[in-house]
């Protein structure tokens, strides 16, 4: 589908400049051929920082960039033809946000300090977290317990699937299958829409999201966390536990749950709702256009969505699926839960989000940290 609206661009964008094209042959006997990969790569090295470029207008001008000279006059003159036209061949891509700028300087800073020399490549896992939205030419890297299934209803309006975010119910947004992650395409669509979509990440305080994760998963009735992961960390980190809840794995404390997370020898693997955010989105590698936070997510979910183009009248939802009688998730509850741990493990729980820590510039949650 998506290489059928490329094609249809770059047919359209061709036809000014072949036309002139002609002219030149004619006058001149220039002999120019444009190949379309060729002009297709020019065209991705066009687009601007992020933010969906005005595509006829950058095309139209890197296509003309290509023909040096002979072709300059030409697309000068086709520039001429409308006013629409003219407005759209010398509009600037919109001005940087500040924020976010802040965000991705300091993303770029903390990666660059420390990753490893080796330049790895991407691998369709490290993209497997990825919603690809075509219309609007937007990733989105999921990461559970920062909103994400209002980012999924607001990507399925997008793509034309629901005509509102609020028709949507969470098991239609969690089970229908109704959008694409970025892995289910081969090469060269990975690596095409890694290069000309606007990627975008949000992210939360880290504990704040542990809490959030672990409230949610084993506070609640649970028919997947507590057997898979319920039962084995009350058998390991539970003296003397009872009968009852070695078999159901109903009732695991925030403390134990704290235990299994540090544990060098987890009795069960992790899971991504616990799994930090430079681990499930890649950050130091792909290189992400938008940076939101959770605590402004209304704010910055808005912001981009007007950036991106989206209809006028789809804004982010503030649907809490999730156990929707329960208080959400705050900084005061978060606290609390942390109470029930001694100095060392919260050093170390800290310790173990430290890059989300720095990535995302969220100070240290406690006063005793070093
Ligand atoms: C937004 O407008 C479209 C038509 O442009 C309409 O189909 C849709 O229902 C509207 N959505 C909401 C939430 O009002
Ligand atoms: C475990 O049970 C034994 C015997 O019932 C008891 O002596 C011991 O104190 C219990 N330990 C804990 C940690 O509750
Ligand atoms: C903190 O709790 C852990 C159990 O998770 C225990 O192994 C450790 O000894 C405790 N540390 C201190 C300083 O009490
Ligand atoms: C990090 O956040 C603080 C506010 O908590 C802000 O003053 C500072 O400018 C931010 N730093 C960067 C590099 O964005």
């Amino acid at each position: 589908m998506r290489c059928g609206r490329r094609r249809l661009r770059l047919a359209a964008m061709k036809l000014p400049c072949s036309f002139w094209f002609l002219l030149l042959f004619g006058a001149g006997g220039l002999v120019l051929f444009i190949h379309l990969q060729d002009l297709s790569e020019m065209v991705q090295q066009q687009v601007p920082g992020w933010g969906r470029p005005r595509q006829w207008g950058l095309s139209s001008a890197a296509a003309c960039r290509m023909g040096r000279l002979s072709l300059h006059a030409g697309c000068h003159a086709a520039a001429t033809l409308g006013k629409n036209h003219q407005d759209a061949l010398y509009s600037q891509p919109r001005p940087p946000d500040p924020v976010q700028e802040s965000r991705k300087d300091l993303m770029r800073h903390v990666c660059g300090r420390y990753r490893g020399r080796s330049a790895r490549t991407i691998t369709p896992q490290h993209v497997s977290r990825i919603y690809v939205e075509d219309r609007h030419k937007l990733l989105y890297c999921e990461v559970p317990k920062v909103g994400c299934s209002n980012w999924k209803r607001v990507l399925m309006v997008l793509q034309g699937l629901a005509p509102s975010t609020q028709e949507i119910q969470h098991d239609a947004v969690h089970y229908g299958n109704h959008l694409r992650r970025l892995d289910s395409f081969d090469h060269r669509g990975i690596a095409q829409r890694l290069e000309t979509y606007t990627k975008v990440l949000f992210v939360r305080e880290p504990l704040e999201r542990l809490v959030s994760a672990f409230r949610d998963k084993f506070e609640n009735p649970n028919t997947y966390y507590h057997p898979v992961f319920g039962r084995p960390i009350i058998s390991r980190y539970r003296a003397n536990a009872s009968k009852e809840a070695l078999k159901t794995g109903t009732g695991v404390t925030f403390k134990e749950f704290v235990q299994y997370l540090l544990d060098v020898h987890r009795p069960v693997g992790m899971d991504i709702h616990w799994e930090p955010v430079g681990r499930l989105c890649s950050p130091c590698l792909l290189d992400y256009d938008f940076i939101g936070k959770f605590e402004t997510i209304e704010e910055d979910a808005n912001f981009l969505l007007s950036r991106l183009g989206a209809p006028p009248n789809l804004t982010f939802p503030s649907f809490k699926d999730r156990n929707p009688n329960a208080e959400r998730t705050s900084a005061h509850i978060t606290q609390q839960y942390f109470t029930k741990l001694n100095a060392s493990e919260r050093q170390r729980a800290y310790d173990f989000y430290y890059m989300d820590y720095l990535m995302f510039n969220y100070s240290k949650p406690f006063k005793d940290l070093y």
